[in-house]
């Protein structure tokens, strides 16, 4: 089965898709993690998209449909791939398309995580910190570090914040889902793909409804 998690920055597509990774063996492919990895790494596609990441900007789409297309590839896509944050733009949702055409795959389910309320989605990205080690994503209020200082997966005492978690970024950010990303919705919803989820409800609530939506229920 593959899926594409759609939503706003601070919907939770990246702890969904985590939850998904661990309970049904998916394989997660998130363009911002790869383009996180690529500035830690010092290549000079990494150096060239850090500042445009930080002040919220979307990358251009020909470094983002590279990278999938290179993980695509690649193969050993186990229980399927999730598609977390890609694509963003109309032209990245055409190149999906072809390129899963390239390699026999099949697009399952689009699940839209809906938050209209920009206020929590900046109280939730202000909030986040995620583990050094294991990438375990936690949230000054919702889930916050246990006090022993120990991230609950793997041990690891040291935690970050994204250069990009800040208000204004997160303006730049919000405004460009709403212009570039959101139109993407009535583009799955005219190939009978979208499914919606109400992203406000508590995680664990979330992961169920996403569940249904998976089992067929919805
Ligand atoms: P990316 O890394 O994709 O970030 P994003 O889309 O802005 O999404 P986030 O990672 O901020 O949020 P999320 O929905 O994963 O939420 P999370 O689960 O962490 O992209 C970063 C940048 O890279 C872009 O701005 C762009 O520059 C570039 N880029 C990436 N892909 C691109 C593309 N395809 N094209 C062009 N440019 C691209 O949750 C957030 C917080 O809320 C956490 O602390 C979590 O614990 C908490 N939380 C989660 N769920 C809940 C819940 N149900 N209730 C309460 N709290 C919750
Ligand atoms: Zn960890």
């Amino acid at each position: 089965m593959n899926i594409i998690l759609l939503g706003p920055p601070g919907a939770g597509k990246g702890t969904q898709a985590r939850l998904l990774v661990e309970g049904r063996g998916m394989v997660q492919l998130s363009t911002g993690d790869m383009l996180r990895a690529a500035r830690k790494s010092g290549t000079e596609m990494g150096r060239r998209v850090a500042e445009v990441m930080d002040k919220g900007h979307l990358v251009t789409d020909e470094i983002v449909v590279g990278l999938i297309r290179e993980r695509l590839l690649q193969g050993d896509l186990g229980g399927g791939v999730i598609f977390d944050g890609f694509p963003r733009t109309l032209r990245q949702a055409d190149a999906l398309e072809e390129m899963m055409a390239g390699e026999g795959m099949r697009l399952d389910h689009v699940i839209e995580m809906r938050v209209d309320d920009d206020e929590e989605l900046v109280a939730r990205v202000s909030g986040r910190s995620t583990c050094g080690a294991c990438g375990e994503v936690y949230h000054d209020r919702t889930k916050p570090v246990p006090p022993d200082g120990h991230c609950v997966k793997c041990g690891g005492t040291s935690f970050t914040r994204r250069g990009d978690d800040n208000a204004e970024s997160m303006r730049t950010r919000l405004f460009a889902y709403y212009k570039e990303t959101a139109p993407l919705v009535g583009y799955y919803h005219v190939k009978r793909l979208l499914r919606s989820v109400d992203g406000l409800r508590e995680m664990d609530a979330v992961s169920r409804d996403i569940g249904r939506v998976l089992e067929g229920q919805v």
